[in-house]
């Protein structure tokens, strides 16, 4: 009998996401700043039912409870939900943290005012999946919200750089670029008929180190995708001395006193019907 894992044909591409997401916390410290401003884009307010989609350690699902949400927030990641849970029971929240996939969130229909995902939902390996997922548990006419990172951008230059050296799960499908989230015409046509009121903003994520091979270093041990790769090309050290250098010349580009000053998109729209 096929288990809903085999009948998944990226089960294990998102086992190895699972596993490589697990050391990410340290990044929280970056991504808290940016939290606020989603959450400010998307007007969370007191009341609102809201889901964090990929929700990491938390760092938006509790920027909108402290805001008087009730928030419910998904990771694939247990150890990051551990964090997660330990950082609300600081601030003192009671929010709902669910491990799972956003390609089958466990919420019935229209349970949510708002459905946010910042640097999350981008991951999700089929972007028709996940946006269904996440239109689906929200209320009609409520709001959708994310940040991603745009193609162009340095961050959305490294996904591409991973994915030339990268070599997928033996016999798996190849998963959908995370950057084309980040992309205006895109984000247009995948969104199309199903929202209205679509807007898109640009915040910048600063992110303190004191070289950009501080920086990498910094990557290698957090930023999941890059930690595997760097694995795989543990056996191949030519390969993986060319991976770092490219990587450096990157994220160059963003590197001015003392931090990377990294773009990111934001998009806000509203549930048609
Ligand atoms: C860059 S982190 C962002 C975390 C958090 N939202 C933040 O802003 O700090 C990406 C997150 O996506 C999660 N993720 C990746 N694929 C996922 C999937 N299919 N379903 C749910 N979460 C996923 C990872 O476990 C990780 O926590």
């Amino acid at each position: 009998m096929m288990t809903e894992q085999s009948a998944d044909p990226f089960g294990a591409f998102k086992a190895m996401q699972r596993a490589a997401w697990a050391s990410f916390a340290p990044i929280e410290t970056f991504t808290t700043a940016p939290a606020a401003r989603l959450v400010r884009l998307a007007g969370i307010g007191d009341a609102a039912r809201v889901l964090d989609v990929a929700c990491g350690t938390g760092v938006v699902a509790i920027t909108a409870a402290l805001r008087g949400a009730r928030v419910s927030a998904l990771d694939l990641s247990p150890a990051l939900l551990e964090r997660a849970r330990r950082n609300a029971e600081v601030a003192g929240l009671d929010i709902e943290f669910v491990e799972g996939d956003v390609e089958a969130l466990p919420w019935a229909d229209a349970q949510f005012d708002v459905v946010v995902s910042q640097f999350g939902h981008m991951f999700a390996p089929r972007p028709d999946v996940a946006l269904r997922e996440m239109l689906r548990v929200l209320r009609p006419s409520g709001r959708l919200a994310f940040a991603t990172w745009p193609p162009e951008g340095v961050v959305g230059r490294t996904f591409d750089l991973l994915a030339r050296y990268m070599s997928p799960p033996a016999g798996a499908p190849k998963p959908a670029a995370p950057a084309a989230w980040g992309d205006v015409g895109i984000v247009r046509e995948r969104l199309g008929a199903a929202v209205r009121g679509l807007r898109f903003a640009r915040g910048t994520m600063l992110m303190q180190t004191l070289s950009v091979t501080h920086a990498r270093l910094m990557h290698e041990a957090t930023i999941g995708p890059l930690a595997k790769l760097v694995e795989q090309l543990g056996n191949d050290p030519p390969a993986l001395a060319r991976l770092r250098d490219e990587y450096e010349a990157i994220l160059a580009d963003a590197f001015e006193e003392n931090c990377l000053h990294l773009e990111f998109v934001m998009v806000r729209a509203e549930k048609a019907g």
